[in-house]
């Protein structure tokens, strides 16, 4: 029996015990996407059915139904199928799938129709994942309307619907020790790919250039795609939050900022590291690195269990607008300048998200109105950035058109917390040194 499929097993069992009494569980795999005419997308596996399942083939269901004597945990998949084996891989099939992952029943996916409504009937509720994908919704309507037809005959459909999102989010937000060592690799094959761009860098070259070597690097550690589109932006377009065109030219006197991660066995990472393209940081440069480098240090810092959520966020607003008064970058008190919101002009975003098989992670970051505390297990990004618009004409010129943002990724320990994303240069010392020694 394999630790990865015990874990998963575990994680069912949690799941079931909080469900409420006679219910049933339903989570699809995810749909394939249709790229162009019959060229799919890459296809990758729902979260949360890959977090209770481990299974990574498409067409697929699950069914947790606790305390159903002929087997609580009930697999949908396709079957084995020697002319589909041929062209696109091999399908585990529904006797292996019942053995390998250990679930108690599995079932072709073609027959789902004729058996689910019997293992929806007689449950008082059903818990899924509602409003995400009309074809899954439409699919358990259907499913309601045959047991509806059968009222008659005394068919007992459910009374309630409910989402399955919030128990099965407040687990996945704390991950396990399998879980960490999965999230510190993907940082670890990133951290290559940021370092392997930063070599790599010099004035002429094009930004998708250093998309090769990040891509270079995650591909070559077994990484099958970054966990989303990598940002490789210099000069203005650093200013671009969610810049992705990546086909500018790198310019002798730009920074470049790069935020992207690799995605390792499901778990994601998300790093951002800004530097000069030339590999030495102007005056202005360096000042707003500094500011940004400071917040993003003492946001780092404050990170420990029984912290609320805000607290690093608040840090980085208090530093970051402090340092951009003393810059004459923003006039005014800084206590005034945080309430009226006016640093928003330059930091517009929150400092971090949890992070985990998806980059931007499942799990609530409120428990009723008040931020929640941090936990053990949990693991958020932490980003402060200073956007200056190369349009913002109440900017002196020479500091329009810098972008800088630094991102680690920081599980929260018993003690404290580590950063997975360490290693990759991050302050200005330490940049220009690792530049100086390859840039031409
Ligand atoms: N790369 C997306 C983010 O930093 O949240
Ligand atoms: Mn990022
Ligand atoms: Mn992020």
């Amino acid at each position: 029996m394999g630790s990865k499929y015990r874990e998963i097993k575990l994680r069912r069992k949690k799941l079931m015990a909080q469900m409420e009494p006679n219910s049933i569980a339903l989570l699809a795999a995810a749909p394939p996407r249709v790229r162009n005419s019959d060229a799919e997308y890459l296809y990758r596996q729902n979260s949360d059915f890959h977090y209770l399942t481990g299974f990574t083939e498409e067409k697929a269901l699950l069914a947790l139904i606790p305390g159903r004597k002929q087997g609580e945990v009930v697999l949908f998949c396709q079957q084995k199928d020697k002319a589909k084996e041929l062209w696109h891989g091999t399908l585990m099939g529904p006797d292996v799938a019942r053995k390998e992952l250990e679930i108690d029943d599995a079932f072709p996916v073609d027959d789902m129709d004729d058996i689910l409504p019997g293992l929806i009937e007689g449950r008082d509720r059903v818990y899924y994942s509602m409003g995400k994908d009309d074809r899954f919704d439409n699919q358990v309507m259907n499913w309601l309307k045959v047991i509806r037809s059968k009222a008659k005959i005394g068919a007992h459909p459910p009374g309630e619907f409910l989402m399955l999102d919030h128990l099965l989010h407040e687990l996945r937000l704390i991950k396990s020790t399998n879980e960490i060592k999965l999230m510190q690799q993907a940082a670890k094959i990133s951290a290559e790919g940021h370092k392997r761009a930063m070599a790599y860098c010099r004035p002429g070259i094009r930004e998708y250039e250093l998309e090769a070597e990040l891509l270079h690097a995650f591909t070559r550690n077994g990484s099958r795609a970054p966990a989303y589109t990598s940002i490789v932006a210099t000069g203005d377009n650093a200013c671009i939050l969610h810049y992705i065109e990546n086909d500018s030219e790198v310019k002798a006197g730009d920074l470049v900022l790069i935020d992207a991660g690799c995605e390792y066995g499901h778990y994601a990472s998300d790093i951002t590291r800004t530097f000069p393209a030339n590999g030495k940081f102007s005056p202005e440069q360096k000042a707003i690195y500094n500011i940004v480098l400071k917040a993003q240090l003492a946001a780092i810092e404050a990170i420990r269990p029984g912290v609320p959520w805000d607290e690093p966020h608040n840090i980085s607003v208090k530093i970051i607008t402090q340092g951009l008064v003393r810059l004459g970058i923003m006039n005014g008190r800084p206590s005034q300048l945080i309430k009226s919101e006016a640093y928003k002009d330059f930091y517009m975003h929150r400092i971090g998200h949890w992070i985990g098989m998806d980059v931007h992670d499942v799990g609530d970051y409120k428990i009723d109105d008040d931020w929640r505390l941090l936990e053990p297990g949990m693991v958020t990004t932490v980003e402060p950035g200073i956007y200056i618009s190369p349009s913002n004409k109440k900017v002196p010129k020479k500091w329009r058109g810098i972008g800088v943002r630094i991102e680690d990724d920081v599980l929260i320990t018993r003690n404290g917390n580590k950063v997975l994303s360490a290693g990759i240069p991050k302050t200005i010392q330490e940049i220009e040194s690792f530049m100086a020694q390859t840039v031409h």
